[in-house]
């Protein structure tokens, strides 16, 4: 396993639409393996595989307490309720922006083994798979604000984990 560098806006692949992963064979494992690591040692609750370069459509989410959690194809099949949220991000270390999120997501996609699995997310879980699912598309939060100066820089670390 290894901790890998996180890449940081407006570093292209961010910008980029990551492949449907075909196999979850060996290697998917050890970018699960070395994406969670790398979650882990910059104390972030999620990361999804654009963030370390890689194009692929593999997420891992670990919610303070919780068990970790990897989804290789994940889309979001239902969503409900909307709630205002203030997000950051690994990718854009120091600054956040309130936003508006989903409160509940149902998603689905495959575990590190390639079974189906579904997962319904409420609050910070469902922010995390509407966050890191948007990264396989290219998309980053600040999209959501009306304007870049939305964005406010946090001086001092808030309660708000990056995602
Ligand atoms: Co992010």
């Amino acid at each position: 396993m290894a901790v890998l560098p996180i890449l940081t806006y407006p570093n292209p692949p961010l910008r980029q639409k990551s492949k449907r992963v075909r196999n979850v064979d060996g290697s998917v494992q050890r970018l699960i393996d070395d994406m969670v690591e790398t979650m882990h040692y910059v104390q972030g609750v999620g990361l999804a595989a654009p963030q370390i370069g890689v194009l692929l459509r593999v997420i891992v989410i670990e919610l303070p307490g919780e068990e970790t959690l990897a989804l290789v194809n994940p889309q979001i099949v239902k969503r409900s309720g909307e709630r205002t949220v203030e997000e950051g991000c690994l990718c854009i270390p120091g600054y956040r922006g309130e936003i508006k999120r989903s409160v509940k997501v149902t998603a689905k996609g495959l575990d590190r083994q390639g079974r189906e699995i579904r997962i319904k997310g409420e609050g910070l879980l469902a922010q995390a798979l509407e966050h890191e699912i948007d990264h396989l598309n290219g998309v980053l939060y600040i999209d959501y604000l009306e304007s870049m100066d939305k964005l406010y820089k946090v001086v001092v670390e808030t309660e708000t984990p990056e995602i």
